[in-house]
C-alpha cells in the first residue's frame, strides 16, 4: 500500500463525558504537535503484537485496536487477511493520521472517534487489542468500566491482547500518569471474564533510544455462565 495524504476526519461516534473533552484536547495536541514517527511509542513494526495475534487467532476474524493511533498494527493485519478491522481513538488527529497510511484501503476500515473509558461498543470482535493505551487508566472505577466493557465487546472464544508498562517501565507518558504492571496484576484486572494463554515481557526502544519494559498479555473470552 502507497501511503497518500487525506484532510478526511472520522465523524465522532461518541465524545461526550464527564471529563468535558480535557483527554480529547490533551492527545490532539500531541498529535498535531509533532511527527508521529518521533513519539516516544513508535515502532515500526508492531512485532510483538503481531506475534500473540497470530499465534491464537487466525485471519479472517474481526479485530479492534484501541487507542491504536498512528499504529501500523491494523495495517498488517489487513495485509495478513483481517477484513473487518477498526481503529479507535480518541483523537481525530491520530486516526487522520493512520487513515493516510492506508491509502486507498481506509475505506475498507472502520475509524472511531471515541473515549475509550465512556465508549459503549455496538457490535462484538473476535480480537481486541490495545498497546500503550489502557495504561493510562490509574483509577480503579476507570480499570472496571474498560475491563468491563471488553467482557461485553468480546466474543465467547475471542482474544484480548494488551501491553502496558511493566513494573520498571516509565511512570507517566505524554506528560499523564500511567499505571505500570506485571503480567500478574495485568491479567488480574480482565479475570472475571477471560482466561490467561500467552504473556511476554519486551524492551521497546524509542525513537530517541530510550529502553521501556512493556508486559503483554494474551486472554481468551471465556463463554459466559448461564
Ligand atoms: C501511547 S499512544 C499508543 C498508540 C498505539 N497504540 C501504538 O502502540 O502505537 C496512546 C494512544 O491512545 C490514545 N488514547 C489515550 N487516551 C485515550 C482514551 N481515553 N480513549 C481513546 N484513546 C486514547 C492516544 O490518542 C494515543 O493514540
Amino acid at each position: 500500500m502507497t501511503p497518500k495524504s487525506t484532510n478526511r476526519r472520522p465523524k465522532p461516534e461518541h465524545m461526550t463525558g464527564t471529563d468535558d473533552g480535557v483527554v480529547a484536547a490533551h492527545w490532539e495536541s500531541v498529535w498535531t504537535s509533532k511527527a508521529p514517527e518521533i513519539n516516544s511509542w513508535f515502532e515500526a513494526s508492531p512485532t510483538t503484537s503481531l506475534e500473540l495475534i497470530k499465534r491464537h487467532a487466525a485471519p479472517p476474524r474481526s479485530a479492534i485496536d484501541i487507542g491504536g493511533g498512528s499504529s501500523p498494527l491494523t495495517r498488517c493485519l489487513y495485509q495478513e487477511g483481517f477484513r473487518d478491522l477498526s481503529v479507535l481513538d480518541v483523537s481525530h488527529a491520530a486516526l487522520t493520521e493512520s487513515r493516510a497510511n492506508f491509502a486507498d484501503h481506509s475505506g475498507d476500515i472502520t475509524w472511531i472517534v471515541a473515549d475509550m473509558n465512556q465508549w459503549t461498543p455496538k457490535r462484538t470482535y473476535d480480537i481486541w487489542h490495545d498497546r500503550a493505551a489502557f495504561h493510562f487508566l490509574v483509577a480503579e472505577e476507570q480499570v472496571q468500566r474498560y475491563a468491563q466493557t471488553c467482557g461485553a465487546a468480546v466474543a465467547p472464544g475471542g482474544l484480548l491482547v494488551i501491553g502496558t508498562f511493566d513494573l520498571d517501565g516509565p511512570a507517566s507518558c505524554s506528560g499523564l500518569p500511567v499505571q505500570r504492571r506485571s503480567i500478574s496484576t495485568l491479567m488480574a484486572c480482565f479475570e472475571s471474564d477471560f482466561v490467561a494463554i500467552d504473556a511476554t515481557e519486551t524492551t521497546h526502544i524509542t525513537p530517541s533510544g530510550t529502553r521501556q519494559s512493556f508486559v503483554f498479555i494474551a486472554a481468551r473470552r471465556m463463554a459466559p455462565v448461564e
